[in-house]
């Protein structure tokens, strides 16, 4: 089910945990997803707007984001758009500035949006590589030192890294690619470690083979997609936006505060293939 689905309904209830129950709900706080214009970062972005977070869509394409930040409000929710690229460095300070002066706070951070490359490893160039390092490592890094600078007084935050399957089948067409992922875990367990006394958990998402813009010459017709899906992955289907939502609310919310320093692969089971 779409998780927006709840945000209309009468599930929107305020502390209605039962205190010694898992409580996924997310009622006053917010987040920063990067990215979150389309695609996972949108699925997650929109999980957690429907447990009761209120989302910063940060993306490059700003007018993709405010018409889905303006779909969020529309089903109850509360979202803002910003505008964010990861590929300039000023970006970090700036992307969590605009959410604490729109949202009041910030709470959770999703690094959700990367670059990617996709020459083998012989032709890519040097400037490709450190394009895609500083995309999809500096400024992540960046980002989480800013955000921190917000967490530690509250003694309470989230970050939530995506990965890649990639990580760990590293891919000679993104080579570049694949060892950001790789050292997005190296930087989840080590900010993990740094961050536990601060009650702050760090952990990465890592997707498989979704549905998603970046993937959308990889098939002619929605036929084929089923079928790629039914044949490559052995769940059955490709992955579906909404599909890393679930995860995210887990590792977002008290629920899974005792979760941090690991790595979940959301894949229908790729990575076990
Ligand atoms: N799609 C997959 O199959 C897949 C698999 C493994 C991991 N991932 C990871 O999941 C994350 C999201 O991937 P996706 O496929 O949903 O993304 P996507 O390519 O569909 O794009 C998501 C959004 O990112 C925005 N974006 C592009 N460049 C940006 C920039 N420089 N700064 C800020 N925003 C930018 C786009 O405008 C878009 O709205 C990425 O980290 C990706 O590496 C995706």
């Amino acid at each position: 089910m779409d998780p927006c689905c709840l945000l209309s309904s009468a599930n929107i209830r305020k502390n209605a945990v039962m205190q010694d129950q898992p409580n996924f709900r997310l009622d006053g706080k917010t987040a920063l997803i990067t990215g979150s214009g389309r695609g996972i970062g949108l699925g997650i972005a929109r999980a957690l707007a429907s447990v009761g977070c209120a989302v910063a869509l940060a993306d490059v394409d700003l007018d993709v984001a405010r018409q889905e930040a303006a779909r969020i409000e529309a089903q109850g929710g509360k979202a803002i758009a910003i505008r964010g690229d990861i590929t300039q460095i000023t970006s970090a300070k700036e992307m969590v500035d605009a959410t604490v002066a729109q949202l009041g706070r910030l709470d959770i951070l999703v690094n959700n949006a990367a670059i990617q490359s996709t020459v083998h490893w012989t032709e890519q160039s040097a400037e490709e590589i450190e394009a895609q390092y500083r995309a999809n490592i500096v400024v992540p890094i960046l980002l989480c030192q800013q955000a921190v600078k917000h967490f530690k007084p509250q003694k309470w935050g989230r970050i939530l890294n995506i990965g890649s399957i990639q990580q760990i089948k590293g891919n000679p067409k993104m080579l570049g690619y694949s060892l950001t992922k790789s050292a997005l875990h190296t930087m989840t367990r080590a900010l993990a470690r740094d961050l536990a006394p601060d009650r702050i958990t760090v952990n990465l998402i890592c997707p498989g083979y979704f549905d998603t813009w970046r993937n959308r010459f990889d098939w002619k017709s929605k036929a084929e997609m089923e079928q790629k899906g039914k044949d490559y992955v052995p769940l059955g289907w490709i992955g579906r936006p909404e599909d890393c939502g679930g995860a995210a609310v887990l590792l977002c919310s008290d629920a899974g505060q005792y979760i941090t320093g690991q790595t979940l692969f959301v894949d229908g089971g790729l990575s076990v293939k």
